[in-house]
């Protein structure tokens, strides 16, 4: 069978390199873009139940087109999923199937549960190979590739994982047209970030092009996807375990994060909603410090304001406190012999890794954000 997509982008890192498959239609084609790549024609396939509900039964027929056989297992939708308890139901039900080492995982959902498969994938038997259909924006254009892998602690998100590299990812962007709004743009501030950190260019674009991705057009979804991941993988090509300069994907995050653990990591604010709101504190920050234009900070503003996204902190009861979200800090992984690492701004494309914030300006943008926060 000749199999037609657009040329898959390469994540080169000696023999743990991979391609990544962006386009229309990818999912009726899995069976036969894996089969070269398993050792056994088998794979356990880790599904988010909503996906599983959806999608399921195009990957089972291509996964049997290709005489793959294949044992389903659901995983709950939700940040919930990416726990010990989950870890350790899914690794014992994989077990029961009495796996080898050539044994494949297959990641069938959103972020979730490609970290969460991808860190079973990582322990399980010492390692077995892994591969990623992504099925969120969010986790087409960021989370299914560069390795990281993990689940959450009471303590905070992501503190336990480690890198694993898939050996394939599918983004099927015909799958993005079941997700809900709110989810597909929450993925679309990880978008902007790749435009943000280095590409001004690609921000130009998304200034233009955004909105139509959004609501839908396929040529539009295919080229910001596949320019993320070919930001994505020459970054993680250059520096596979974050010593330098992968350092800058986390722009925002370190402020989402703090977001996300105040709000119990629950649908009040999505993770990729968490990164936007932390992306403009940090290009706030960086305008406060002198270090970037105002108009810049604007010019974020108004994009994320033009296709629908947050620009200011939802209320919380209780009101947003300060101090928490600085204790929050103190938890990030990015602490680094006791300072707090954060991504700031020269200018939109000039992003850059500061530990120099001093903490009254940190204080004052926070007090300021809460003030601000949507009644
Ligand atoms: N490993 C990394 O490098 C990395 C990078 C960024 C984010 N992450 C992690 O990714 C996670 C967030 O991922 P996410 O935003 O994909 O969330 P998610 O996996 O929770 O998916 C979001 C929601 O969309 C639903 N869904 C998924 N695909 C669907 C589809 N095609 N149609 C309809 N519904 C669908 C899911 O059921 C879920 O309710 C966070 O845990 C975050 O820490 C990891």
């Amino acid at each position: 069978m000749t199999i037609v997509t657009p040329t898959p982008v390469r994540l080169d890192l000696a023999e743990r390199s991979y391609d990544i498959h962006v386009g229309g239609g990818l999912l009726t084609q899995a069976g036969a873009l894996a089969r070269p790549l398993l050792k056994l024609p088998s794979v356990f396939v880790v599904a988010d139940e909503t996906v599983a509900t959806l999608h399921w039964p195009v990957l089972a027929a291509s996964l049997e087109a290709a005489g793959i056989a294949h044992h389903l297992y659901r995983v709950p939708a939700g940040e919930g999923s990416k726990s010990f308890a989950q870890l350790e139901q899914l690794l014992s039900a994989i077990l029961d199937t009495r796996p080898e080492r050539s044994t494949s995982l297959l990641a069938f959902g959103g972020g979730v549960v490609g970290d969460l498969t991808g860190f079973a994938a990582a322990i399980l038997l010492r390692g077995v190979p892994f591969i990623q259909i992504p099925t969120t924006l969010l986790s087409q254009v960021d989370s299914s590739v560069g390795g990281k892998t993990g689940i959450n602690m009471p303590q905070g998100k992501n503190l336990v994982g480690s890198f694993h590299q898939p050996r394939l990812v599918l983004a099927d962007i015909d799958l993005l047209t079941t997700l809900h709004h709110r989810e597909l743009a929450s993925g679309y501030a990880e978008v902007v970030k790749y435009g943000l950190i280095d590409d001004p260019d690609f921000f130009a674009w998304l200034e233009q092009n955004g909105s139509a991705m959004l609501n839908g057009d396929a040529q539009a979804r295919i080229y910001a996807v596949r320019h993320s991941c070919q930001a994505k993988a020459r970054t993680v090509a250059g520096d596979e375990r974050e010593s330098g300069r992968r350092a800058l994907l986390n722009l925002g995050h370190t402020f989402g994060h703090a977001l996300e653990a105040e709000t119990g990591f629950s649908t009040r604010i999505l993770h990729g909603e968490a990164v936007a709101l932390g992306s403009l504190m940090a290009f706030d920050l960086s305008a406060r410090l002198g270090l970037s234009p105002q108009a810049d900070l604007e010019r974020v503003r108004a994009h994320f304001d033009a296709v629908g996204m947050p620009t200011r902190l939802p209320a919380i009861d209780g009101g947003w406190d300060v101090d928490k979200l600085m204790a929050h800090f103190a938890h990030d992984k990015k602490v680094d012999q006791g300072r707090l690492t954060f991504i700031l701004a020269r200018g939109i494309g000039k992003c850059f890794v500061s530990q120099d914030v001093p903490e009254d300006k940190l204080r004052a943008l926070l007090a300021d954000w809460s003030a601000e926060a949507v009644q």
